[in-house]
């Protein structure tokens, strides 16, 4: 076999994304696409803000010689600057250009931070439920991936955070808005796991994973994750913010507060490069700092959001409502949640199991869809739950 152990054991555990997305291309080729409501997708329904759009159209028009060349692998100084200054403003940490490298979206600059820290066998703690990918991001560099239970209501758990540190401990990933669940975590739960990492008697980094930071609800903020955590590692992208998922632009930012910063970035710049990803698309780069700093419309969102979860708990569904990103987690009526999902699956309706976050009983519902869809959903749930009952 010409596919390495260690990747086919990946699929293997990857493999219930295969399976699903088989399950939907087969259920719409036979029921028609109209019938079957796919609640997978985590691409955001709304087009790029227009804005971002005609800054697109008019870099890509004055056609600048050397546009399209190679710029220093972190990113158009120029760029990294305009960054710089926005998370300088927004924090009242003093963020500078050589804080900034440009990625190839969140998953590259990911992918860029945990090759330049981890040598084979560090641990790095990641809360549960958790973006599959993680996973595999963590095992492209030799790292051991070491899961910590958050709260009955998906908050973090610092106790259990601190109970999982070891010699081995480098990193903690935080996502927040959170995929799937929707939390934000607290300021006062962010500064008492500055504590934790003050008292350890190594350095610790926290990696956060923030490209759901524009989605927050009902008045939430979500709290600048810089001005509390000294050792702070952001990364992100414009792939959920302005739909550009597709176009594959984000940023690492590392704060001039971690021990080490300087280091960190020029080994991160590094990493980007052998990667295989060299520097960030040139034009997009441009775009990200030109554009004016459009937000999307959350009102749609949060539209769609109380439609699912009041449709849903109306037909007798335990439903809570996110705080942020796009993405209702809902307790399954039975504890497997692969059963549910087959159920859901007879009747049309297609999600994403729990367990593949690492949290059985739950199944993610992704909000991206079109308002109809989950109001032709609604009876699909309905006869799903009375089959079970
Ligand atoms: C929590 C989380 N992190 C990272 C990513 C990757 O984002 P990008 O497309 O910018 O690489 C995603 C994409 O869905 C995500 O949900």
């Amino acid at each position: 076999m010409i596919v390495s152990n260690v990747v086919q054991q990946q699929l293997e555990r990857a493999s219930w994304i295969r399976r699903m997305f088989e399950e939907g291309i087969r259920l719409k080729a036979e029921r028609g696409a109209e019938n079957i409501f796919d609640f997978t997708l985590g691409n955001p329904s709304e087009d790029p803000p227009k804005s971002v759009q005609t800054t697109f159209q008019k870099l890509a028009q004055e056609n600048r010689s050397g546009a399209h060349g190679y710029m220093p692998n972190a990113g158009f100084p120029a760029v990294r600057e305009a960054i710089a200054k926005r998370l300088s403003r927004d924090t009242g940490v003093p963020f500078t250009q050589d804080s900034i490298i440009m990625t190839v979206g969140c998953a590259g600059a990911m992918n860029a931070v945990l090759k330049a820290i981890l040598d084979p066998g560090n641990e790095v703690i990641v809360n549960m439920p958790f973006f599959p990918d993680y996973q595999f991001y963590i095992g492209n560099h030799g790292g051991r991936m070491v899961p910590a239970e958050t709260k009955e209501d998906f908050s973090l758990d610092i106790a259990e955070i601190e109970s999982k540190i070891t010699p081995q401990t480098r990193v903690i990933i935080l996502n927040s808005p959170n995929n799937p669940t929707g939390v934000i975590y607290s300021e006062s739960a962010l500064r008492d796991l500055e504590g934790v990492l003050k008292r350890a008697d190594h350095p610790i980094a926290v990696l956060s994973d923030e490209p759901y930071k524009a989605y927050a609800y009902d008045g939430a903020t979500v709290p600048e994750m810089a001005s509390i955590i000294s050792n702070y590692i952001l990364t992100t992208s414009y792939s959920k913010t302005w739909s550009l998922a597709g176009e594959r632009i984000g940023y690492t930012a590392i704060s001039p507060r971690l021990a080490d910063a300087d280091s960190l970035i020029h080994a991160c710049t590094f990493t980007n490069r052998i990667l295989g990803f060299i520097n960030a698309p040139a034009i997009w780069q441009l775009v990200t700092a030109e554009a004016p700093e459009a937000l999307p419309d959350l009102s749609v969102y949060r539209e769609k959001r109380d439609l699912m979860c009041d449709g849903l708990a109306e037909i007798g569904y335990e439903v809570s409502k996110p705080q942020g990103a796009f993405y209702v987690f809902l307790k399954t009526p039975i504890p497997d949640d692969m059963k549910f999902l087959r159920i859901l699956q007879a009747e049309g309706v297609l999600v994403v199991p729990g367990s593949g976050f690492g949290r059985g009983g739950y199944v993610r519902l992704s909000l991206t869809v079109p308002r109809e869809t989950i109001v032709n959903s609604l009876p699909a749930f309905a006869r799903a739950l009375a089959k079970i009952q």
